[in-house]
């Protein structure tokens, strides 16, 4: 039933949240390819609209509301009919009660339901009205579903699913459930396949990978699986994301001794005051972070640490956030993404009050992205007079006459594309550039030799 009436049908997904959802979104339409249905340039053109959402920061959530609303004002689709289907974080928060604030979405699917987008949604175009479906427990997950890949060169590839650890400020565990690892063979299976395939990186992806195997073995297996995922081939091999608490030696060796490994590390610490991080229920200290630290950089000289920080966490003091601002100097951070901290419903940090005035919450916050800027600024200096390999991914947007490109330390690089050349011919390959100049966001050289 649900083949025959998708067939021939076009398709939009708008992704927003982490890479979770990025691949969630992708394993969608793999299913409605082999469903018949194809993708469509745009909304405008689609008659299946589908959004995956994400509600880990209120804004978020209100970009949603605005986007699908905006909808309504759409021409009329190819078929005739638009069905509009909200996936992801808010889809499972939420269920049936979005329908309450969003009177024209059609289908409801949470995390855990993506297999069954494509009954859902055939059964609105035969027989109208709603489909909704968030049950917590599915026979079938999306990591055996087909898979339609947005690159030919890098694949992201789930290890596990959920997360056990409940940080306070947190709404990931209550929409995406406790954590599930994949069965090594059926993760190696699947990057010997993509080694075949020609694709070159593959991100592990889990909320905390460092706990992948413990479901499964009852301890942590990821150092085992970084060695056999190693050994498969694949040129370059990354992960995230890394919890503080389950980082072990193994893994920090592990990392050192597979050249595949990518000499990046993202290692959240969300704050620098031991006070902050136990009321954040982390489980480490501002000094577990730092020693952690300097034993990844005894181990791995070069690595580029990346990690995340939450400014504002509800009582944080100034005194709090100095310490932040001195921990993030000392770890000289190659990047951070830095939040504002933003009470989500259900969380035990929404029911505590904070007193302190926005206008200091967004001070410290402008102060923390100077010391992030110096940092970065520092890190991609040491790349000053080397040549390193760039995978390339595109043009840069700001212009076209440029190959964009990531380095082994996760850095972006640019280079001029040279004279007659097509930007085609380097997508997906190797080069080398020669690095000539170093800003806080990018590094830009010379390419030495061709692609391969
Ligand atoms: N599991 C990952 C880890 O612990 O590294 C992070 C997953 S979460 C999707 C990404 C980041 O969002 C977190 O590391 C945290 O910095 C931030 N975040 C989560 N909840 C937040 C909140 N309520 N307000 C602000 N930032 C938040
Ligand atoms: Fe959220 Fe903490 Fe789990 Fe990361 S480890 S997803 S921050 S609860
Ligand atoms: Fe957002 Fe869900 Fe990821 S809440 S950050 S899309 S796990």
């Amino acid at each position: 039933m649900t083949a025959s009436i998708l067939a021939g049908k076009t398709y939009t997904i708008r992704t927003f949240g982490c890479q979770m959802n990025l691949h969630d979104s992708e394993r969608v339409s793999g299913l409605l390819d082999s469903l018949g249905a194809y993708e469509a340039a745009g909304p405008a053109d689609a008659d299946i609209v589908i959004f995956m959402t994400c509600c880990v920061r209120e804004a978020a959530d209100t970009r949603l509301y605005g986007q699908v609303s905006s909808c309504k004002s759409l021409p009329d689709p190819p078929s005739g009919r638009r069905v509009i289907a909200v996936g992801g974080c808010i889809a499972q928060r939420d269920g049936e009660g979005l329908l309450k604030n969003l009177d024209n979405v059609d289908v409801i699917f949470g995390t855990h339901s993506i297999a069954h987008v494509g009954d859902l949604i055939a059964q609105v175009f035969e027989a109208g009205g709603h489909a909704v479906r968030t049950n917590e427990r599915e026979e079938t997950d999306a990591t055996s579903m087909p898979w339609h890949r947005a690159t030919t060169y890098h694949a992201w590839v789930p290890i596990m699913t959920g997360c056990n650890n409940f940080c306070s400020y947190c709404i990931v565990p209550y929409v995406r459930g406790r954590e599930k690892s994949r069965q090594t063979n059926q993760i190696l299976d699947e990057v010997t396949g993509l080694v075949r395939k020609g694709v070159r990186e593959i991100t592990l992806l889990g909320q905390n990978v460092n706990s992948y195997g413990r479901d499964l073995f009852g301890e942590p297996r990821f150092a085992d699986l970084l060695r056999e995922v190693g050994a498969t081939g694949i040129e370059r091999i990354s992960f995230t994301s890394s919890h503080p608490k389950d980082l072990l030696p193994e893994t920090i060796d592990a990392m050192a001794e597979i050249p595949a490994v990518m000499p990046h590390l993202h290692l959240a610490v969300q704050s620098g005051s031991s006070r902050v991080l136990k009321r954040m229920n982390r489980h480490y200290t501002r000094e577990d972070y730092l020693s952690l630290i300097r034993a990844v950089r005894e181990r791995i000289p070069d690595i580029a640490l990346t990690t995340d920080i939450i400014v504002g966490f509800p009582g944080e003091t100034e005194e709090d956030f100095e310490e932040t601002l001195t921990l993030a100097r000392e770890a000289r951070f190659a990047q951070a993404f830095t939040f504002i901290y933003s009470k989500r419903a259900g969380t035990p940090a929404a029911k505590i009050d904070d007193p302190t005035p926005r206008e200091h919450i967004l001070d410290r916050f402008n102060r923390l992205v100077s010391v992030i800027e110096d940092t970065a600024y520092a890190f991609n200096q040491g790349a000053s007079g080397s040549t390193m390999p760039v995978l390339i991914e595109g043009t840069s947007k700001k212009d076209a006459m440029k190959l964009m490109g990531k380095s082994p330390w996760n850095q972006t690089v640019l280079c001029p594309l040279p004279d007659g050349a097509n930007p085609v011919e380097y997508i997906g390959k190797m080069v080398d550039i020669a690095i000539d100049t170093t800003k806080t966001f990018y590094l830009s050289g010379e390419l030495v030799g061709g692609p391969r």
